[in-house]
């Protein structure tokens, strides 16, 4: 399973990449807007220097609705750099977008998924990645089944049909959701930097390597 950052802190990104398990980056644009990056141009700009500083891909999503929108700004994306996956919401033109960009053999994430109805239809679209917002889900009270269930059913479909869609969980809250996400074999998680770093910690870790290093001193001396 391979770890993203969610985020478009450029310190972040940078410590998360300096960590060595963490290959790649999406961003949306609240986590931009956090930045107070605003503007067409600076939003290009930021993503260039993302693009300096990761070797890994990098989600970038268009703001568009309509196809050609979508598609003029998707190009627009994918010309700042090859590791620039064009981050597409499930609309009906973004399918359509989904759809033209895998023609064009330009990668896609499809956003904003909470059904496995809805991977389905971004799997059929040729979307490089799907993304499903598991803490979103588990958040709203109107989901008849938890995010895990949804990822599970997700995996088991794509595998029917053999789609080379790749599974991104999204919008995790937890290290439940993570090892759930292992479980169930989701090709990419994507969180936030304190989440993932916090993935190293452990309270015995701390005290165990403690004791290691006092006992070591012992005979040392
Ligand atoms: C996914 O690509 C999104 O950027 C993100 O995971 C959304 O997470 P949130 O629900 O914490 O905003």
């Amino acid at each position: 399973m391979i770890f993203f950052i969610d985020s478009a802190n450029l310190d972040e990104i940078k410590k998360a990449e300096d960590l060595g398990f963490i290959k790649g980056v999406t961003t949306n644009p609240s986590l931009i807007a956090k930045e107070s990056v605003s503007g067409k141009n600076s939003i290009l700009d930021h993503y260039q220097k993302i693009c300096k500083l990761v070797s890994g891909e990098i989600s970038a999503e268009v703001i568009s609705t309509k196809f050609k929108d979508i598609v003029k700004e998707g190009h627009q994306l994918a010309e700042i750099d090859k590791k620039i996956v064009v981050k597409i919401p499930i609309v009906g033109d973004g399918l359509k977008a989904i759809s033209y960009f895998s023609k064009k053999k330009i990668k896609t994430n499809c956003t904003l998924v909470f059904s496995a109805t809805q991977a389905l239809l971004a799997a059929k679209s040729g979307a490089t990645y799907v993304s499903l917002f598991m803490g979103r889900i588990d958040d709203w009270n109107k989901q008849p089944c938890s995010s895990v269930e949804i990822i599970s059913d997700i995996k088991t479909i794509l595998q029917n049909y053999h789609y080379s869609t790749k599974i991104l969980a999204a919008s995790i809250r937890s290290h439940k959701h993570i090892i759930e996400c292992a479980k169930i074999g989701t090709d990419v998680v994507t969180a936030s930097f304190t989440l993932l770093n916090s993935l190293i910690k452990h309270p015995l870790t701390d005290s165990g390597l403690k004791k290691f290093i006092d006992d070591y001193k012992i005979t040392k001396s």
